[in-house]
């Protein structure tokens, strides 16, 4: 049984794409209505890292945990979880990594009380309406979320000057079964916004038996916003590891050297970056020295609830007044 949480979203729309729409809406008045500025990718920043670790939770046990504990945070806890689970998402994809740096380098940026509560309220929304509903790698698998969320929150002039309308995952699907990829195919997205081509694509070789993780898939946008989140839907969509995805003027042919450059150079940092981390490990282990408790872990247990009070000690038997004893012996009656 789903707890709390779950119990508490609203009724969650059958069909994906209502689902995601309904999330961005949500999303979209919980910014905005908090106050949250101009930077839209902040809010779709914490709807991508709920969807990631949605993804990548072992079970709907643990995710319930997680969405129960986010729930009791504080916005600052709210906001420390958050940037959390970027962390997390940078060691695991750490070829994706530089690509998402657009929807995560708020998080290094001291923000100011409002932002963090309107951090908080979207945070609190994309629950409520269910974003922890769809889980496992199928949960998001075949839906554009955070296309839905781009298409949201962003203005029609900003997108008018891009041409950014992208295509719906029931356009794309057809589009991928009239052209399906063979497997270890390379396939090429030069102006692919969130990425829904590419899953329709990937969708059509499942139908058809084929394992879409053999394949090589290259995206590329102009507009490093819409990058970034095709980057996250790659994962999300479970693409596998031969992804690379530019952030270019697709006309030109140098994104997908700039492109496979940065991954490479992003891998090689994280490399050095475990072994790091490995080495102060050892030597903590070593010294033995204590672990001191991080920030995160400080705020999630002060948001444990508190344990009910023991129950009061049964009032000690009268060991000098014996009631039915007076009463026999002194017959008052
Ligand atoms: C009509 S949308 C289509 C996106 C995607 N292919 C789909 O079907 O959903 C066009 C996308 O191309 C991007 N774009 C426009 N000019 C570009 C250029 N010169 N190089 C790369 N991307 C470009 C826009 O940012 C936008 O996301």
């Amino acid at each position: 049984m789903r707890t709390t949480m779950a119990r508490r979203a609203k009724a969650v729309p059958s069909d994906p794409r209502e689902h995601a729409r309904s999330i961005a809406e949500a999303v979209d008045e919980a910014w905005h209505g908090r106050y949250g500025g101009s930077r839209i990718e902040v809010p779709m920043s914490v709807v991508a890292a709920l969807a990631l670790v949605a993804r990548e939770a072992p079970g709907p046990e643990q995710l319930d945990r997680l969405g129960e504990a986010a729930e009791r945070l504080d916005h600052e806890g709210f906001g420390l979880l958050i940037q959390r689970l970027w962390c997390e998402f940078a060691a695991l994809r750490p070829d994706l990594n530089p690509r998402t740096i657009h929807l995560w380098s708020w998080i290094d940026e001291e923000q100011d009380e409002t932002v963090l509560r309107a951090i908080h309220a979207v945070g609190q929304a994309a629950l409520r309406r269910g974003v922890f509903e769809r889980f496992g790698p199928d949960g998001w698998g075949d839906t554009d979320l955070l296309g839905m969320l781009l298409q949201t929150m962003k203005s029609r002039g900003a997108r008018n000057g891009i041409g950014q309308f992208l295509t719906p995952e029931s356009v794309t699907l057809l589009l991928g079964r009239m052209n399906t990829p063979k497997e270890g195919q390379r396939v090429l997205e030069p102006c692919a916004g969130t990425g829904t081509m590419l899953l329709g694509a990937a969708q059509a070789m499942r139908e058809d038996g084929l394992d879409p993780t053999t394949c090589e898939w290259w995206a590329n946008d102009l507009d490093p916003l819409a990058a970034a989140l095709c980057a996250v839907n790659l994962h999300l969509w479970g693409l596998g590891w031969r992804v690379v995805v530019g952030c270019g003027d697709g006309l030109l042919n140098d994104w997908m050297h700039e492109a496979l450059r940065v991954r490479q150079v992003a891998i090689d940092e994280m490399e050095r970056a475990w072994q790091v981390a490995r080495q102060i490990a050892g030597v903590r282990r070593l010294l033995d020295l204590p672990h001191p408790e991080d920030p995160l872990s400080a705020h999630l247990r002060r948001a444990q609830p508190k344990p009910p009070p023991p129950p009061p000690p049964p009032a000690p038997a009268s060991s000098t007044f014996d009631a039915e004893a007076v009463y026999r012996q002194a017959r008052l009656f």
